[in-house]
């Protein structure tokens, strides 16, 4: 138990999440992203996760994170935004780490416009959650839980 309560599990966000809440609310909600960083930061203390949340805008510091990512937490929370669908730095930084990724969507990106549904991070996920809402982000924390648990 020690083992799981230090665990630390890193969630990246991309471009134009920050302004969550505000932006387009009959795709994405109503929720802001801090509204969303409180639920996973909540519900990660109740499993006993350490959440490191955060949010940018640039391509390159997602590529850091995701390396950092790889030396310093037991899992990765990704919803990579337009990058998602335009990134190969990305789906490069994410074969090159062992720590495994979940891929988080707000949206059913397969039910939107055609040029969102290719992933260039699917492949190299551990999983993906799509179309949940905000409640995808939790569900990524159950799925990296169960993934830890198992490994120990
Ligand atoms: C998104 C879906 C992407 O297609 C879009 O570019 C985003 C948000 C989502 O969470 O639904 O910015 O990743």
């Amino acid at each position: 138990m020690t083992e799981k309560t230090s665990a630390r599990i890193l969630v990246l966000n991309g471009p134009n999440l920050n302004l969550l809440g505000t932006r387009e609310p009959e795709t994405y909600g109503t929720n802001s992203l801090g509204d969303i960083e409180t639920m996973v930061r909540s519900h990660g203390a109740n499993l006993g996760l350490a959440v490191d949340f955060r949010q940018t805008n640039q391509e390159g510091t997602l590529v850091e994170w995701l390396q950092e990512g790889g030396r310093e937490f037991a899992g990765i929370i990704l919803n990579a935004a337009a990058y998602t669908h335009t990134s190969v730095a990305i789906h490069d930084a994410i074969a090159a780490i062992k720590t495994p990724v979940v891929e988080v969507h707000l949206s059913n990106i397969y039910k939107r416009e055609e040029y969102r549904h290719h992933s260039f991070v699917s492949d190299v996920a551990a999983g993906v959650i799509c179309g949940f809402g905000p409640a995808g982000y939790v569900l990524a924390i159950d799925a990296l839980a169960g993934m830890l648990r198992d490994q120990s």
